[in-house]
């Protein structure tokens, strides 16, 4: 029995975040400046991309791409249900509809289904590479090229990860990736847009910082000019640069943070190989999976208990799990403001049901891992359905 609970989910926050935290802190310069360039330009690096717009969250950065892209009111965008509400709230508050898709075993929107939802409104599509693996890019590319519309990344999980060898982040038109607290790479909250279109690129930091020609770096700097115009009512999603602080730190870091969640992730596919009753993320070929999320599917057919009562059984060993995610139309708001339920989403219905998220992080022991692999393999042996009831 563990003596403390092992959360779901923690940072691996080092010294050298700690000291570049301070050192903003002490140079006085917190809010967008020096850090925020320097991330940007490092972040581009490491995807390839041209250019790397830092937000302070993916959904502030969401925003302003769906609004850069002229979304609005009579539009559609199409997103998968089994995703975090963000990838559809935005949409509705630009006043378009979230027009919702069914997902695969693999917890992502086939292109196939993508295209049957396309219409005449249809503004925008926005695949979600679930856990950090990607979706199969190739193919909704291709898709959206022959209809004209823009493919905008959920890159939310996928921080690190790549498609047939190029990183996620130069696929689309563009990619956004989350830095919240839980993520692959952190910078507590925060996000990251990529791009190849300049133009594109300088409209978000403008809108970033409410459509005003000039940052602060540029208004308050010794070279800078108090003056500024208001070209569009923007936002305010800049990054400080106490965030980029921690980013530029944890993105030296994130491919060997990748490479102890893929171990982990390893051990618990070899751990489990033997239980029929859980099925583990498939790897599937031509991807670099971050493994930012280790979801197993629980077969209720061949367990006594649900998913309510696995996730409290490993709680009571001590490991707290989660779930990604209840689906969208399974949300009040979108079954009553849509009229969307379960019939029209099977398989993202049928798999929620099962959906548990195991703890797979840098900063768990070789012990922890163990413990996980013990609770799991406890819980599901105990309870195999055998016609019995349920054993805690
Ligand atoms: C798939 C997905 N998209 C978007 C988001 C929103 O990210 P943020 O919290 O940085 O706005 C999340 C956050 O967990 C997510 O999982």
């Amino acid at each position: 029995m563990r003596t403390h609970f092992l959360p779901y989910a923690a940072p691996s926050i080092g010294e050298d975040e700690i000291a570049e935290v301070a050192d903003s802190l002490r140079n006085g310069w917190i809010t967008t400046g020096p850090k925020v360039k320097k991330f940007e330009a490092a972040f581009a690096e490491y995807t390839g991309a041209q250019h790397a717009v830092a937000v302070n969250s993916w959904t502030g950065g969401y925003h302003m791409v769906l609004r850069a892209l002229g979304i609005g009111p009579g539009d559609e965008v199409i997103v998968p249900t089994l995703t975090f509400c963000s990838t559809a709230n935005m949409v509705v508050h630009l006043g378009a509809k979230p027009v919702l898709v069914d997902v695969d075993a693999n917890f992502m929107a086939p292109p196939a289904a993508i295209e049957r939802a396309i219409t005449g409104r249809t503004k925008a599509i926005v695949p979600v590479h679930y856990g950090g693996q990607s979706c199969d890019m190739d193919a909704i590319l291709a898709m959206a090229a022959r209809h004209k519309i823009p493919v905008i990344e959920d890159a939310a999980h996928a921080a690190g990860a790549a498609y047939r060898g190029r990183m996620i982040g130069v696929h689309g038109k563009a990619t956004i990736f989350s830095f919240y607290a839980t993520k692959n790479m952190t910078t507590g909250e925060g996000g990251m847009i990529t791009t190849s279109d300049k133009e594109f690129a300088q409209r978000l930091r403008m809108l970033a910082l409410h459509g005003m020609s000039r940052d602060a770096w540029a208004r308050y700097t010794a070279a800078g000019s108090w003056c500024y115009e208001v070209l569009e009512p923007g936002y305010k999603y800049n990054m400080t640069d106490i965030q980029a602080a921690l980013g530029i730190h944890q993105l030296r870091k994130l491919n060997s943070f990748i490479g102890r969640r893929r171990a982990i992730a390893w051990r618990f596919d070899e751990a489990f190989a033997d239980l029929p009753e859980i099925r583990t993320p498939r790897q599937l070929p031509r991807r670099t999976h971050t493994y930012h999320i280790y979801a197993i599917h629980l077969d209720r057919a061949r367990l006594a208990i649900d998913r309510a009562q696995f996730i409290e059984m490993m709680a009571m060993r001590g490991i707290g799990t989660s779930v990604h995610f209840i689906p969208l139309h399974r949300h009040p708001y979108y079954s009553e403001a849509y009229g969307y339920n379960a019939s029209q989403f099977p398989t993202a219905d049928r798999l929620f049901e099962g959906l548990a998220s195991l703890p797979c992080y840098p900063k768990m022991t070789e012990q922890d891992v163990e413990d996980v692999i013990a609770a799991v393999r406890e819980v599901v042996i105990a309870n195999r359905r055998t016609g019995k009831s349920a054993v805690a």
